[in-house]
C-alpha cells in the first residue's frame, strides 16, 4: 500500500468508537490510548556492572508513544540475576544509567514503569555473588538451561543447578531487596514499578505448589505461598504509594518449569487478595496467547482462567500475549481487559500505536537479535516517519559496550 493510501485509509478507519485509541486513566496518569509496551528482556546492559546506557535510552525513547512502557525485567540484587547482561537497579551506576533512560523517555513524552525482578532458582552460580547457589523456596532443580557469559565473553546455555532453599530468617532480606529496588527506581526517575510475579521467577516459585514444598509460613496453604508476593507489594507501596504499582502474573504458564496443583484456586486467591492494595493495575500474561496468535480455538480452561481473573480483579486489568490490533480491540470491547500490552510487535515497531492507527504494515521481529548484541535488531527497526524520510535515523555511539 502506498503511504498516501494508508493516510487516506486512516481517516476512514480511525473511528472514535475504537477502544484501543481511547484515553484511559491509570492511577495518577492520563494515558492517551490503551496500547502498552510489554516488558522485554534484551540483555544489552553495559559491562561490567549490568548498567543501562545511551543505547538503551535510545531504544526506550523510540518507543515512547506507548501508553505506558513497562521496562525489561530488572534485577533488584545480584542474587536476583538469572541471565547474562540484564540490567540491575541495585548499584549507584545502574541508577544513574536508568536516569538516562527515563529522561530520554520523558523528553519524548512517554511514561515508564520499572519491572522489579528476582529470578530465584532460574540462575546459575556464575551469575551469583561469590558463585553461590541460586536461592528458591525449596531445593528443587528446574529443568532447562541458564544463559550465562562464558570465558570468551559470549553467551552460553548451561544446565540449571539445584538451588538452595531459603531459610525463614532470610525472608525479610528478600523483601528488603525489593524495597531497595523500588526506592532506586524512584531515584532513577521512573513513573512507577511493576512487581514481576510471573514467568517462573522467585515470586511465582513461592506461589505455585510445584516449586514450593515448604512447611513454614511461606509454604503449604495458598495464603502462605502468596505471602512473599504480598509482603513485596506492601514494601513497594511504602515507596511508591499504591497507584504507581502494578503486579504481573502468568496463570497456567509452565514457563521455567512451573506447575501448580490447583491454579484456579491459587490465582483466583492472589488476584482477589491484590484488590486490597488498590494497585495501579494487575497485568497478566494471557494463558490463551498461543491460540490467539494462531487463530485457533483456545483451550476452555485458558479462557475460564481469563474470566476468573477478570471477575476477581476489581481494578485495572492489563493483558499481554498473542494480540494483534483486531484481537486487542475485540478483547477490550468484550470487557476482558482494560489495557493491552504488546511484546514482540513493540520490539520490532517503535511506532506501534501509529502503525495500528493507520493500519500500516508491521516490521517483522527478528528472534536472532532478541538477546545481547548492540544496535542491530534493537534500535534499527524503522518507524514510518523514518521510512518517509521525515525523521532522522538514530545515531548511537557503538563503543557503548
Ligand atoms: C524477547 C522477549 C523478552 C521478554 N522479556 C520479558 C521480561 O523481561 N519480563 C516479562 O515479564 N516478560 C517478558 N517477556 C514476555 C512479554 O512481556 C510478553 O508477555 C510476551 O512476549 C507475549 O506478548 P506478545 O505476544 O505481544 O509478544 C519477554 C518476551 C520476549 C519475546
Amino acid at each position: 500500500m502506498a503511504m498516501s493510501d494508508i493516510l487516506a485509509a486512516h481517516d476512514l478507519q480511525q473511528t472514535p468508537e475504537e477502544l484501543l485509541f481511547r484515553p484511559y486513566r491509570l492511577g495518577p496518569y492520563d494515558l492517551p490510548h490503551r496500547i502498552v509496551m510489554a516488558p522485554l528482556t534484551r540483555s544489552r546492559a553495559r559491562q561490567p556492572g549490568n548498567v543501562p546506557g545511551p543505547l538503551n535510552a535510545c531504544y526506550y525513547a523510540q518507543r515512547a508513544s506507548a501508553a505506558l512502557i513497562v521496562s525489561e525485567a530488572t534485577q533488584v540484587s545480584m542474587q536476583g540475576q538469572g541471565y547474562a547482561w540484564t540490567p540491575g537497579i541495585h548499584s549507584r551506576e545502574q541508577v544513574e544509567g536508568w536516569r538516562l533512560v527515563t529522561e530520554a523517555v520523558h523528553r519524548a513524552g512517554g511514561l515508564n514503569f520499572n519491572q522489579l525482578w528476582h529470578v530465584g532458582r532460574i540462575s546459575h552460580p556464575c551469575l551469583q555473588p561469590d558463585q553461590m547457589l541460586p536461592v528458591a523456596p525449596s531445593a528443587i532443580k528446574p529443568s532447562g538451561m541458564a544463559f550465562i557469559e562464558n570465558e570468551n565473553g559470549e553467551g552460553e546455555l548451561v544446565p540449571f543447578v539445584p538451588p538452595r532453599a531459603l531459610q525463614i530468617e532470610e525472608m525479610p532480606y528478600l523483601v528488603r531487596q525489593f524495597f531497595r529496588g523500588a526506592r532506586n527506581a524512584m531515584r532513577a526517575g521512573f513513573d512507577g514499578v511493576e512487581v514481576h510475579g510471573a514467568n517462573g521467577y522467585l515470586l511465582e516459585q513461592f506461589m505455585t505448589s510445584g516449586a514450593n514444598r515448604r512447611d513454614d509460613a511461606y509454604g503449604g496453604s495458598v495464603e502462605n505461598r502468596a505471602r512473599l508476593l504480598m509482603e513485596v507489594v506492601e514494601t513497594v507501596i511504602e515507596v511508591w504509594g499504591s497507584h504507581r504499582v502494578g503486579v504481573r502474573l502468568s496463570p497456567l504458564s509452565t514457563f521455567n518449569d512451573i506447575a501448580d496443583d490447583d491454579p484456579e484456586t491459587t490465582f483466583g486467591y492472589v488476584a482477589d487478595k491484590l484488590n486490597d492494595y488498590n494497585l495501579a493495575y494487575l497485568h497478566i500474561v494471557n494463558p490463551a496467547a498461543a491460540a490467539l496468535e494462531q487463530g485457533t480455538e483456545p483451550d476452555p480452561r485458558a479462557m475460564a482462567m481469563v474470566d476468573l481473573i477478570r471477575e476477581s480483579c476489581r481494578g485495572t486489568l492489563m493483558i499481554a500475549g498473542g494480540f494483534d490490533r483486531d484481537s486487542a480491540e475485540a478483547w477490550l470491547e468484550q470487557g476482558k481487559a482494560d489495557l493491552i500490552a504488546f511484546g514482540r510487535k513493540f520490539l520490532a515497531n517503535p511506532d506501534l500505536p501509529e502503525r495500528f492507527r493507520l493500519r500500516a504494515p508491521l516490521n517483522p521481529d527478528d528472534p536472532s537479535t532478541y538477546y545481547g548484541g548492540g544496535a542491530k535488531g534493537y534500535t534499527d527497526y524503522p518507524t514510518l516517519a523514518q521510512e518517509r524520510g521525515e525523521q532522522p535515523w538514530p545515531c548511537v555511539d557503538e563503543r557503548w559496550r
